[in-house]
């Protein structure tokens, strides 16, 4: 008697162990899901690099899909970035599409010149936090891929992280100063 008591408290503890773990991945879920704003809300902060991106075939992803493969949705996985909470698509592949929905790492309180200025590695952490990605190969691969891809090329992420846009803070002092 006493040593099934003993098995069904066991069982009891585990069940609601079982329970909170699971509590808490649902939570953590909920806080890495960011809404999308879109690359005009980026433009007035990072003008030089909004301008390069504007030149490379990712700006015009969308407009190279007829009017039919528009409305596919196993075309425009990968042509265009995502949805803001007002419902627009964003065509393209935009800012977010590498960077991660920006509406929460965009704000002032962590994308502000004086402050990041002052503390980097801390606003870039709480940046993190906030959605931004700092896009490796994976984050490329998810489009860069034969899988769905009628026109897939092979993919180098070395080769052609460079062609995302101009990078300011690595740029040589002449090109900064436009040449
Ligand atoms: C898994 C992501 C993915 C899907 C799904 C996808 N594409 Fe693409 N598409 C790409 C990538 C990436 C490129 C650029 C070529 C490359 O490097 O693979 C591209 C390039 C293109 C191009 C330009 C081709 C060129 O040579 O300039 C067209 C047109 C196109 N895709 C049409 C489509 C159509 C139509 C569909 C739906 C049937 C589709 N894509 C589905 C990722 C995708
Ligand atoms: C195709 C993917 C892609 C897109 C689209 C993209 N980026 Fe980037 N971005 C990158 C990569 C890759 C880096 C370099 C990451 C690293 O440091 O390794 C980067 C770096 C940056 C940096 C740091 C630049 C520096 O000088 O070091 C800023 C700021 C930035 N991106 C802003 C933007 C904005 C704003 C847009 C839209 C106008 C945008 N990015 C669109 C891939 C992308
Ligand atoms: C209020 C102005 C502002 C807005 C809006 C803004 N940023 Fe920033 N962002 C900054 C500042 C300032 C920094 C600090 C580093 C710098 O000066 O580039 C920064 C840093 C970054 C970095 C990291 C750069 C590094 O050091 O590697 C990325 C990536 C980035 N922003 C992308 C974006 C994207 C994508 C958007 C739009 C969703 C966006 N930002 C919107 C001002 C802004
Ligand atoms: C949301 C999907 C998506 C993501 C993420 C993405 N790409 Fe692309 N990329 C595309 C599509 C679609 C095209 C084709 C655009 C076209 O031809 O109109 C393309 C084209 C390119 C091209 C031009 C190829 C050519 O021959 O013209 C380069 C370079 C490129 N991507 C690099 C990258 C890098 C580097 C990353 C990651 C930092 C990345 N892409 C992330 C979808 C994506």
């Amino acid at each position: 008697m006493r040593f099934n008591l003993i098995i069904v408290s066991i069982l009891l503890l585990v069940f609601c162990g079982v329970a909170v773990a699971q509590d808490k991945t649902e939570a953590k879920a909920e806080k890495v899901s960011h809404e999308y704003v879109g690359a005009k809300n980026c433009k007035p902060c990072h003008k030089e690099v909004h301008a390069s991106w504007l030149e490379t075939t990712h700006a015009k992803a969308f407009d190279v899909l007829s009017d039919e493969e528009k409305k596919k949705e196993e075309c425009v996985v990968c042509h265009t970035t995502g949805t803001t909470a007002k419902g627009v698509l964003l065509e393209g592949v935009q800012c977010e599409a590498c960077h991660g929905a920006g509406k929460d790492y965009k704000s002032p309180k962590i994308m502000n010149k004086k402050k990041w200025k002052a503390d980097p590695e801390t606003h870039m952490k709480m940046a993190l936090d906030a959605g931004l990605i700092i896009p490796g190969e994976a984050d490329c691969i998810k489009c860069h891929t034969k899988e769905g891809n009628p026109n897939f090329k092979p993919f180098d992420f070395a080769k052609r992280k460079g062609d995302s846009h101009v990078f300011p803070s690595t740029a040589p002092a002449d090109e900064k100063k436009g040449k």
